[in-house]
Parts: structure tokens; C-alpha cells; sequence
């Protein structure tokens, strides 16, 4: 639909420029083979010492308390604990949308503290994808538009960007939706679009807060079976919910309660390797 129409997107595009000088390291020293590869050690996410209060009308809520967290290429990483532990403080502050008062952030080994509003918004459409449990779709774009906007605006070309979303949309079962308005889909539906919206710039970390928190059961396991076949591809999830249940999908839970982790347990200790197949879709029981 829309191809070279998008003055606003473009511009917006630009913004960056605000930031200093560009601190990403000059590259591997010289003679050093595959530059792009992280080394083993270097999490694509490290969190040290995370303390966010909320400060509302009434006594300050102390919803993260000291949080180390570090967070492998490839894993899936389910936190659970009840409502109101902080869970979505806390993937709010992995996701720059909140700053913590105190602690450190590193994605892929770039510590992100001085990162400003801009930059964390930036590095958000190249690094990260994020679905809320509310999809938070723009209603009066279209399915198409919803999916495309994020990869215009990291500045992907208008073709290679439908291109993306067609394949996204075709995966994820929703070929033929592309002219529909975000209105005229069910929850599921819905929350499917935000999933395609959220992956449309092939982003190497996924955060999910609740993402199937507003859906009935069958629009849960879509969301949940999408979730695992990404994983199993080798997308790196940090998923949040409270339903136990969901966290099954993942291979490391962690338990988050009054703002810290209480517990980190591994649900599959002898984690193969991940790079498998296609075919590999985790059925999720009832
Ligand atoms: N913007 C906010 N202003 C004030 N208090 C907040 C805000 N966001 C969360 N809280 C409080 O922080 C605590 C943790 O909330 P939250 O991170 O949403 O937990 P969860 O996602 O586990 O339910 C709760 O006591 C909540 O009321
Ligand atoms: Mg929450």
C-alpha cells in the first residue's frame, strides 16, 4: 500500500543523531575471524543490581530490589511469580522503557546506563521486540501497516519491509488478514499481529509481559506454540507471566517474588543444543 509515502517514518528515523559520538566498539582486533559473533561468555542480556521504586500516591512501591540476571543467546526464559511482584518493572527496565534508580544493563556486552530516551528507542527496533499483553496495535492501521511500521522505521526499505511481513504474516497463519483492521480480528488474531510486529526486524531478543494474558485457552496455546517454534529456531525469549503453566514452554524459570529472584531453575537439564528444526513445535497440554 503504502510505498514511498512515508515522509514521517523516514524523518523519524533520524533521530539518533541526538546521541554522542556512537560508542559501539571499532570491531574485533584486527586478523580476529567472525566479527559478528558474541564470544560464549558475553550474554546477550546482563542485568546487575536492578532497584526500581515506584513512587505513587501512596507508600512507594518497591517493585525490583536487586536483580541479577544474565540471559544466554538462545535460551527461553519464563519469569513467574504472583501479580504485583514486579515482573513487568522488571521487563520494563530490560527493555530501556523504564530506567532503573540503580543497577546495569548489558545487551550483547554494551552496557546501556547512559543510553538516552532516543537511543534506548533506537537500539529497541534493532535489538528488541517487545509484546505486551494488550497488543497495543495502532487500530486504525491496517494488519499489513501494524507489521511494517517498526522495520520503516528502523529505516528497512518499503520493499524488503513488505516482503518481511508477508512472510511473518504467512507464518503465523495470518495470510489473507493483511487488509483487515486490527478491530476485526479476535484476541488471538490480534495478539498474533503484535507477535509478527514484534519479530518484523528479526530482533535477537524477544520480551513478552504476559502475552497471553488477555486471551481465552486456544488463542493462549497460539500464542504459546509461536513462542516455542521462534525459540526453537534459536530466538532468545524473556517471557513474564504469572501462569505457571505457560512458563512450561520455557527451559529456565525463574521465580521473581517481592521484587528478587527466589528461585532459577533450569526445567531441562540436559539442554540440548538449539538449532533444530522447523517441525520441532512444542504441543502444549492443556
Ligand atoms: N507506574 C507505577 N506507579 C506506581 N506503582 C507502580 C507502577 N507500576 C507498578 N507499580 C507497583 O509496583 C509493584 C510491582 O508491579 P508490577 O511490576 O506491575 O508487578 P507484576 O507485573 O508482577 O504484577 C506493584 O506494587 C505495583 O502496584
Ligand atoms: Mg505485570
Amino acid at each position: 500500500m503504502s510505498d514511498d509515502s512515508t515522509p514521517a517514518l523516514r524523518a523519524d528515523t533520524s533521530a539518533p543523531r541526538t546521541e554522542s559520538p556512537a560508542p559501539h566498539t571499532e570491531g574485533p582486533a584486527p586478523g580476529t575471524e567472525s566479527p559478528r559473533l558474541t564470544p560464549a561468555e558475553s550474554p546477550l542480556l546482563r542485568a546487575e543490581g536492578l532497584v526500581k521504586t515506584h513512587h505513587g500516591e501512596g507508600a512507594p512501591a518497591h517493585a525490583v530490589r536487586g536483580v541479577d540476571l544474565a540471559v544466554r543467546q538462545g535460551e527461553f526464559v519464563a519469569v513467574t511469580g504472583p501479580s504485583g511482584a514486579g515482573k513487568s518493572t522488571l521487563l520494563h527496565l530490560l527493555g530501556g522503557l523504564q530506567r532503573p534508580d540503580s543497577g546495569s544493563i548489558w545487551l550483547d556486552g554494551e552496557c546501556a546506563d547512559a543510553w538516552s530516551e532516543a537511543r534506548w528507542a533506537v537500539e529497541r527496533r534493532k535489538r528488541l521486540g517487545i509484546v505486551f499483553q494488550f497488543f497495543n496495535l495502532v487500530s486504525d492501521l491496517s494488519v499489513a501497516d501494524n507489521v511494517e511500521l517498526p522495520a520503516l522505521l528502523a529505516g528497512v526499505p518499503p520493499k524488503r519491509a513488505r516482503t518481511e511481513r508477508a512472510e511473518l504474516l504467512g507464518e503465523l497463519g495470518l495470510a489473507g488478514k493483511e487488509r483487515s483492521m486490527p478491530g476485526e480480528l479476535s484476541g488471538g488474531e490480534q495478539q498474533r499481529v503484535a507477535l509478527a510486529r514484534a519479530l518484523v526486524n528479526r530482533p535477537p531478543l524477544l520480551l513478552a509481559d504476559e502475552p497471553a494474558g488477555s486471551l481465552d485457552s486456544k488463542g493462549t496455546r497460539e500464542v504459546m506454540r509461536l513462542l516455542s517454534r521462534f525459540h526453537q529456531r534459536g530466538q532468545t525469549i524473556v517471557l513474564v507471566t504469572h501462569d505457571a503453566r505457560l512458563a512450561s514452554a520455557a527451559d529456565r524459570v525463574i521465580s521473581f517474588f517481592d521484587g528478587r529472584i527466589a528461585d532459577d531453575a533450569e526445567l531441562d537439564s540436559g539442554t540440548p543444543p538449539r538449532r533444530a528444526g522447523i517441525s520441532g513445535v512444542l504441543e502444549l497440554k492443556d
